[in-house]
């Protein structure tokens, strides 16, 4: 349904577009010009380069072969004679050196296609921009023709970063050999060069090791609570083939090999290697499990190397990714021989041993030529030997890598999350990404190496992967490479419109830019109000919607403008194309108080991650769903939250709640209490309610509950203070037992 109905856009905008505006390049060059007129390949075609250049040759094959893959054979000479006519010449000559290893510049007239570069590399990302200056059916496999036309334009290029990488993730959901094939070539396509490839997890390890058989045999499996086993891995075979075909595409292959922490599957084929040396299954369930490999036992330590060792000699790549990221410290801290290592190599804390764990890991790569990557949490007892940096709990992870003197790349869940629905992570606010961290000294913007896209596959089965990645990965493609002062928004939308074609004839099932519905409320103008607005995801759509009913039909109101609400309202929104439901259906509550849009002062700093809409977010109307990251909860980690608003002047006061969100598997508990206060002057506060909940719900997984101080008597004021009470750690039943645990707060409502 939806595939059609873009299909008629971009036909629409193509046939009221005229010549020149027919070029659309993802990601954006440094320069473009178009000029009038084409140049034709056809069977006369001359593809040429230096005889003595090895990069240009290499290209000039792969070019030949393109073309002759599309029915259009060309012949590749070794002398470049530029007066003869139809000629494509590979040229390191006049290539400015500001180019760099990735630049490329290309020339084409009606006469001859003139491609310059340094290296290699630049050759390609040329070859890849042709590929964009053909007509879309171009990239169908089945496309043949006799003849091709390109029209005639002035193209410099090179990136902005040299890091521009995805984040894929074989373990949560395997992906076959062709898929990652596959996705090797969408990322060359848009002239990315990283693939970062998650091989080991808590539910599954991936790659075959010689020395280590039970790794694949045991770890790559997992039986799920019906019996059903799920799995697979890739044989030493298949990494190097896959390693093979990625370098011919200028990407190169960073496996990750994650320790401590999330390495249950290697566990449970070793279970030796970790604190309590008992008998473990791989992992059925998502989170952060506590058991970890034993940083106390010198076993661990050999297998590591051992796997390590295999690994190097499979990836080229100077880079391996060790992970290091959400380990918990609870079975090292009740670990004999944990505790033992911590005492003989003097550390002071469990952060400090993480540190002494990471670092020989990476003394012992640095023995082999390569350099580790650990992901921020790695810096968290001092920057581990010579580590590089990737951010991913936020931009200000970056700014620490950089006061670290850490090279860094940054991938944070507010941007360059793909695995989050568009509702939280839309095609614009991707493009809205900047790499690097306001306010960096210039002297440290080098160690910015660029960034990446995750694509974390919980939920994201082989078979959804594409529709969760495109077209967001047009974004990050474009953030990456072009310069900021070449990017804006409703100029690259127009572009990505035109490249839907592309993706068809690429065969790729692209997702939504962005929500079908979204929700859109400010407080109103008139006194205590709520201004909703809703937005659809696509222009042929319409929003119909329902206050306080049932599912919205093709019959409910056609939304025309903004809902202004003064009472309690729930509204449920769906988007149509021509009376036939287009996604699911959106709902939200709002509530509409004496404490809405009031000034509101908080003891904590929300976490970056989740804000809930900014500094207001506790009284802007606007109540929770289950889901954590719907932008509409604030959190805090393992602190209380004390919140004061001041209602303006002094009021009866009848009820006081506040909203909380309990995701158990993810770290978020109630709060233990919530006390109560109100005072008249904002200096002398009266307790009026010490509220829990009740016991029967501490230990429900997912739950939203509201802490209500309703029974009080009426009294009077102006100030109205809440205290939460953090959980405290993860209690000893928790997989992440001992680790700091979330507060997760929506509204508070004051009547
Ligand atoms: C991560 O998302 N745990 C790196
Ligand atoms: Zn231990």
């Amino acid at each position: 349904m939806r595939k059609v109905s873009l299909s008629i856009v971009v036909l629409t905008v193509l046939l009221s577009c005229n010549k020149t505006s027919e070029v659309n390049l993802i990601p954006k060059p440094v320069s473009f010009q178009q000029r009038n007129g084409s140049f034709t390949i056809n069977g006369k075609t001359k593809i040429k380069i230096d005889s003595t250049d090895s990069s240009a040759f290499e290209n000039a094959v792969h070019l030949v072969e393109l073309f002759k893959s599309k029915g259009v054979s060309c012949t590749l000479e070794t002398t470049i004679n530029h007066d003869s006519p139809n000629n494509i010449i590979f040229t390191r000559t006049a290539c400015p050196d500001s180019l760099g290893a990735e630049g490329y510049m290309i020339d084409v007239n009606p006469k001859a296609i003139t491609i310059r570069a340094n290296q290699s590399a630049g050759f390609f990302y040329a070859i890849q921009t042709l590929r964009q200056l053909m007509p879309a059916d171009f990239e169908k496999n089945d496309f043949r023709a006799k003849s091709l036309t390109i029209p005639c334009v002035v193209i410099v290029d090179k990136p902005r970063f040299s890091w521009r990488g995805l984040n894929l993730d074989c373990c949560r959901h395997f992906m076959t050999k062709d898929f990652v094939k596959r996705y090797i070539d969408l990322l060359a396509y848009h002239k990315m060069n990283v693939l970062h490839w998650h091989l080991t997890e808590d539910q599954g390890w991936r790659i075959e090791i010689k020395k280590y058989p039970k790794l694949t045999e045991v770890g790559a499996w997992r039986t799920n609570a019906d019996g059903t086993v799920y799995g697979g891995f890739y044989t030493q075979d298949d990494i190097r083939e896959i390693v093979a075909y990625a370098a011919k595409r200028h990407v190169m292959v960073v496996p990750e090999i994650e320790m401590p922490g999330h390495s249950v599957a290697a566990l449970a084929a070793y279970p030796q290697l970790s604190c309590t040396e008992k008998p473990l299954k791989v992992e059925t369930n998502w989170g952060v499990f506590k058991d970890i490999y034993c940083a106390g036992n010198d076993s661990t330590f050999i297998f590591l190397q051992d796997v390590l060792s295999e690994i190097v000699d499979l990836f080229p790549s100077p880079y391996i990714h060790i992970g290091g990221d959400e380990a918990p410290r609870y079975r090292w801290d009740n670990c004999p021989k944990c505790r033992t290592r911590l005492r003989m190599e003097k550390l002071n804390s469990y952060e400090e041993l993480q540190r002494y764990f990471i670092s020989r890991i990476a003394k012992f790569l640095e023995g082999k030529g390569k350099t580790i990557i650990g992901w921020d949490e790695i810096l968290e007892g001092g920057r581990p030997h010579n580590a590089m940096v990737q951010a991913w709990r936020g931009i200000d992870r970056a700014t620490e890598a950089l006061k670290a003197n850490a090279p860094v790349i940054v991938s944070p869940t507010s941007h360059c999350y793909f695995d989050y629905p568009v509702e939280v992570t839309n095609l614009q606010k991707v493009y809205s990404f900047d790499p690097v961290p306001e306010n960096t000294v210039s002297e440290k913007i080098d160690l910015v190496l660029g960034g990446e896209c995750n694509m974390w596959t919980e939920y994201a089965p082989q078979e959804t992967v594409d529709s969760k990645v495109f077209p967001r990965l047009l974004a990050i493609s474009e953030v990456l490479w072009t310069y900021p002062n070449q990017r804006e928004y409703p100029e690259f939308l127009k572009r990505v419109r035109y490249h839907y074609n592309r993706l068809d004839a690429l065969g790729v099932n692209y997702g939504f830019e962005q929500s079908a519905v979204e929700f859109k409320s400010s407080i109103g103008d008139v006194k205590n109000s709520i201004v909703v607005e809703l937005i659809k995801g696509q222009d042929n759509l319409q929003i119909r919607y329902i206050t306080n009913g049932d599912e919205p039909t093709a019959k409910s109101t056609l939304y025309r403008k903004p809902i202004v609400l003064t009472a309690n309202a729930t509204i449920k929104a769906a988007a149509f194309n021509s009376g036939i439901r287009v996604g699911e259906v959106f709902e939200r509550t709002f509530v509409v108080t004496k404490s809405l849009g009031k000034p509101i002062e908080l003891s904590f700093k929300p976490s970056e991650k989740y804000m809930g809409g900014g500094l207001q977010a506790l009284v802007d109307g606007r109540l929770g769903t289950p889901k954590y990251n719907d932008g509409i909860w604030q959190a805090v980690q393992g602190e209380d939250m004390t919140v004061t608003i001041d209602l303006g002047s002094e009021q009866q006061i009848s009820s006081v709640t506040i909203g909380f969100l309990q995701n158990i598997p993810s770290w978020i508990f109630l709060p233990g209490s919530v006390d109560v206060f109100i005072s008249v002057d904002s200096s002398t506060f009266k307790q009026i309610a010490q509220l829990d909940c009740p016991d029967s719900i501490k230990q429900q997984p997912m739950l939203i509950y509201r802490f209500n101080a309703s029974a009080v008597k009426e009294i009077k004021g102006r100030y109205v203070r809440l205290v939460a009470h953090n959980h405290g750690p993860c209690p000893d039943w928790h997989p992440a037992s001992g680790s700091p645990t979330w507060l997760f707060a929506d509204e508070v409502v004051v009547e």
